[in-house]
């Protein structure tokens, strides 16, 4: 059955305080490294989201012990490479490219062949980006349709290190050769255009030998094959990308504000924060510190009138990759004409977004000039939606329903909204928290 979000009515004037869950992005590579790891490690506030739990259900076929408790997660490693790998191994990252594309560094060893599947959305998505670079540690992959999963993988037991250029900014690569060099022997150096560095602050604080190099485009990353990682707790922070809904949401209302508390603000995620503010937005951080090399705050957002277009630098693209859908519908409220360029990779994740996205400000009658790799969107300070506006067969993209759901709440019109339980794959608790903000 699918299930359909009705909206009918703009949320009303709001003054609350929220908190939002786990950010998923540690949450995946916590349960990895966890697995790395000898003995017990726990994680508080970790995701309870379907990405999380397939990452969780991964483990589990690799021999490794995971149990939930009501306040915490706890993963069992058996050290690097301590996976007990069975015969005709199937794992499923089901929607979930970091999964998949990260789980296949922690693979590059595998004597048995294992197959990687994912659902529809995932499948449609280009795997040869990790399993280029991961065939050089001397790892082999098969597939049915060329780069799309589902693969098989079979690992190779001289697995050595190599030299990687990640020229597209994607955490992913990265993250996925960073993980192979855990079980590559000698240094793996990588060139990689800058994007999130989650991975790369977790290496140092588990004190894997990592050294990094930074100039302005490119990060510099030498990683040494440890001996030995140990098993670490860890306090998941709130997720940014999460926020950036509530974030909106506050800055497209009338008389309206919000506190979210507990948010990772680690800069190479914050592209959204300065985008809104270029835009006029009203956007505070407070009580900012610092976790395990992680920089978490509070984050205070009012209403925002007279938004101005922006034409977005492209060096905030990586920082802000997973934020567009909603910056769009800035951009849509906003006075003139936004630009934003070189944005291609929108089209490679869970759906096509560049296209998506700019189908549903056509939608809502806001004009847009779309090519293969820009958008420019005409911004309406006055927009007002009376029409009815149907979101349907968009691959289930967890945040092209949250866009949906935000624009239906701040520009008004009547919405039906499909696939309301594409939220469980990043963030179940979504509709939850707008009830709590729209009650009194
Ligand atoms: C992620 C990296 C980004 C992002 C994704 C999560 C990560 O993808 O879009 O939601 O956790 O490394 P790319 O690395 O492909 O840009």
């Amino acid at each position: 059955m699918r299930k359909v979000l009705i909206i009918k009515n703009k949320i009303k004037e709001f003054n609350k305080q929220i908190q939002v869950s786990g950010d998923k992005s540690l949450s995946i590579r916590w349960i990895l490294l966890a697995s790395q790891a000898i003995g017990k490690s726990k994680a508080y506030n970790l995701l309870m989201s379907e990405d999380v739990l397939a990452a969780l259900n991964a483990l589990k076929k690799l021999g490794i012990k995971v149990t939930l408790h009501k306040n915490h997660c706890e993963v069992i490693g058996n050290g690097i490479n301590g996976y007990a790998y069975k015969k005709n191994l199937t794992i499923n990252a089901q929607n979930s490219g970091t999964l998949g594309r990260l789980i296949l560094g922690l693979l590059i060893k595998s004597p048995q062949t294992i197959k990687l599947t994912g659902d529809k959305s995932l499948s449609k998505r280009d795997f040869s980006r990790v399993t280029s670079p991961l065939e050089r540690f001397g790892a082999k992959f098969y597939y049915k349709t060329k780069n799309r999963l589902p693969l098989s993988i079979i690992g190779s037991q001289s697995a050595k290190g190599i030299k990687y250029l990640e020229n597209k900014g994607s955490a992913q690569c990265k993250s996925s050769v960073m993980f192979a060099a855990l079980n590559a022997s000698g240094t793996t150096s990588i060139k990689a255009k800058k994007s999130r560095n989650h991975s790369e602050l977790l290496f140092k604080y588990l004190k894997i030998p990592i050294k990094i190099k930074k100039t302005k485009k490119y990060d510099f990353i030498d990683i040494k094959q440890p001996k030995k990682i140990k098993a670490f707790n860890y306090q998941i922070p709130g997720d940014i990308s999460s926020s950036a809904f509530f974030m909106v949401l506050t800055i497209l209302s009338n008389n309206s504000k919000l506190l979210i508390k507990n948010v990772n603000i680690n800069p190479s995620r914050t592209g959204v924060i300065t985008i809104l503010k270029k835009m006029g937005a009203k956007i505070s951080l407070k009580n900012i510190r610092n976790y395990r090399g992680e920089k978490i705050s509070n984050i205070l957002i009012e209403s925002s009138q007279n938004l101005k277009a922006i034409n977005c630098p492209q060096g905030l693209n990586s920082s802000a990759i997973d934020e567009f859908l909603v910056i769009f519908l800035v951009a849509a409220r906003a006075k003139g004409v936004s630009y934003f360029k070189d944005v291609s990779e929108l089209n490679q994740k869970e759906s096509p977004r560049l296209n998506f996205g700019s189908k549903i400000l056509n939608m809502m009658g806001v004009k847009t000039e779309l090519t293969k790799d820009s958008i420019k969107i005409h911004g309406q300070p006055n927009l007002k939606i009376t029409k009815s506006i149907t979101i349907k067969n968009y691959l289930k993209d967890h945040r092209v329903f949250m866009m949906s759901t935000i624009a239906a709440l701040t520009c008004g019109g009547k919405w039906k909204i499909y696939d309301k339980d594409s939220i469980n794959t990043s963030f179940p608790s979504f509709l939850k928290i707008i009830k709590t903000i729209n009650n009194k």
